[in-house]
């Protein structure tokens, strides 16, 4: 049965449109303030070989599913899992993959509309010279007055959440394209001269060997699955966008002609690309200015402005550095959002702009837990061998990078291979029934569900308890 959809939500203008728009979504403050942050807490180089490892065998093999999924629903994630599950001859329950999608993103965007709005904070405070020639102390009290006042931090959350709510209710494919166009490459071109000034400090090398020589001897300090496995895995799924119907939904405005998996190697390239780099301009730094590399989600905050600090011309470039990673995460931000907007457009007649303005609502609301996570409500607490000293932030950011969009992966991956006919998914996957066909079913049906089961059980000590392991 051949089955041709077409979204009442429009589609992209052509293979590059989506090609940039889910690049955009992919990369953002995962690349650039998460993935530094995480190399830092969860053992450096050893990190960053498993995390490439999960972007390669499970990573992509389950962005090319959901984005297949997408594109044969053409509806919200919701009701695309309901037409699926319906077409196949499967238990409506399939829908729940979608709530779960809808409910991560609502909490994912809640807090990352928090650190955005740090990113536009930062740009004034760079762009005024307030980091000319600052020490480690003067950034990090810079850092902690910011993250302290939780009036401060709600103004800038709520200027993102509006900016990300105007986007959605125009429609996210009006100006996307263009924003993506010329700020992607100008954020690559940037972080190349911020790699450039790594390269002129004290301890570059340093940085680069932390940043891909597993170091052997804190690996020993650390227990393998629940330290660096599920975290990396965890990452993999945050920065492609995967597991909660972001890239589903983007996947539903595809053309039926454009090759899904040369567009997810393209958008994995781009994503996995822009965290290295940031890596590479971010240790060195840390090394050279005596910082603390598991300093936690303030790292990024705390060592970056140093080097503008120290640059010719650091001011403007810092400025200018603040406001690509503000798009970034604006084109990111407006994916998380889209899901849940499209739903009610289709589910409960109401208009795009009335949607994303409830949809803000409630992310807005949601993001006040984040606001005082920093301030009143903190509190501490170890996980994966790291200390978190943010209480629900690092929570929400645990329960849904760690457990939320691996689950939500894994369900695509077991509904694209092992429930879905061998036919559906050759006819809408599009590479014919060959080698490269193969190769895809046999990596969504068991590297990757196995990847993230064993992951999984051994992070929760599972096989510990049943004497598999030591
Ligand atoms: N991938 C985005 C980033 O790296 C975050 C994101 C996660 C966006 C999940 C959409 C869905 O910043």
């Amino acid at each position: 049965m051949s089955i041709k959809r077409s979204s009442i939500h429009g589609q992209w203008s052509s293979r590059w449109a989506f090609i940039l728009a889910a690049t955009g979504s992919a990369v953002g403050l995962g690349n650039i303030w998460r993935f530094p942050y995480l190399v830092g807490e969860n053992g450096g180089g050893a990190f960053v070989l498993v995390y490439l490892l999960c972007v390669v065998l499970v990573g992509i093999p389950i962005m090319m599913a959901e984005i297949m999924l997408g594109r044969r629903g053409r509806q919200s994630p919701i009701n695309t899992m309901t037409s699926l599950a319906e077409e196949e001859g499967l238990s409506p329950y399939w829908k729940l993959l979608g709530w779960m999608g809808v409910l991560a993103g609502f909490i994912i965007l809640s807090y990352y509309s928090v650190i955005a709005g740090w990113t536009l904070a930062y740009i004034f405070r760079t762009g005024a010279g307030v980091f000319v020639d600052a020490d480690a102390a003067l950034s990090k009290s810079i850092f902690t007055e910011l993250i302290s006042d939780p009036e401060k931090l709600l103004a800038w959350h709520t200027c993102f959440t509006l900016m990300t709510v105007i986007v959605v209710s125009r429609g996210v494919k009006n100006g996307l394209e263009q924003a993506v166009k010329f700020l992607m490459p100008a954020l690559f071109i940037l972080l190349l001269v911020m790699v450039g000034y790594a390269m002129s400090t004290e301890k570059f090398m340093d940085g680069l060997a932390y940043l891909f020589v597993p170091d052997l001897e804190r690996l020993a300090e650390k227990n393998f699955f629940s330290d660096i496995f599920l975290p990396a895995l965890g990452q993999a799924f945050f920065s492609l966008s995967i597991g909660m119907g972001a890239i589903m939904i983007y996947g539903s405005y595809l053309s039926h002609k454009s090759s899904i998996s040369f567009n997810c190697f393209a958008i994995a390239i781009a994503d996995t690309t822009v965290a290295i780099l940031a890596g590479i301009a971010i240790f060195p730094i840390v090394f050279t200015y005596g910082l603390e590399p598991a300093g936690g989600p303030g790292l990024i905050f705390i060592s970056l402005p140093i080097a503008f600090g120290q640059m010719p011309f650091g001011t403007f470039f810092g400025c200018l550095f603040f406001i690509l990673l503000l798009f970034a995460a604006w084109t990111s931000g407006i994916s998380l959002l889209e899901p849940a907007v499209t739903w009610l457009v289709e589910n409960k007649n109401i208009s795009r702009v009335k949607a994303s303005a409830l949809a803000g609502v409630v992310t807005w609301v949601l993001g006040l837990v984040t606001v005082l996570s920093f301030n009143h409500w903190a509190f501490s607490f170890t996980f994966a061998g790291a200390v978190k000293e943010n209480g629900f932030f690092d929570i929400f950011d645990i329960l849904t990078s760690n457990i939320m969009l691996p689950l939500g992966g894994l369900l695509v991956a077991i509904f694209a291979a092992w429930m879905m006919s061998r036919t559906s998914t050759v006819e809408e996957l599009g590479l014919g029934d060959g080698a490269a066909y193969r190769a895809w079913r046999f990596a969504v049906r068991y590297i990757a569900p196995f990847g993230v089961i064993v992951i999984f059980l051994n992070a929760i000590g599972l096989f510990k308890l049943l004497g598999f392991t030591e």
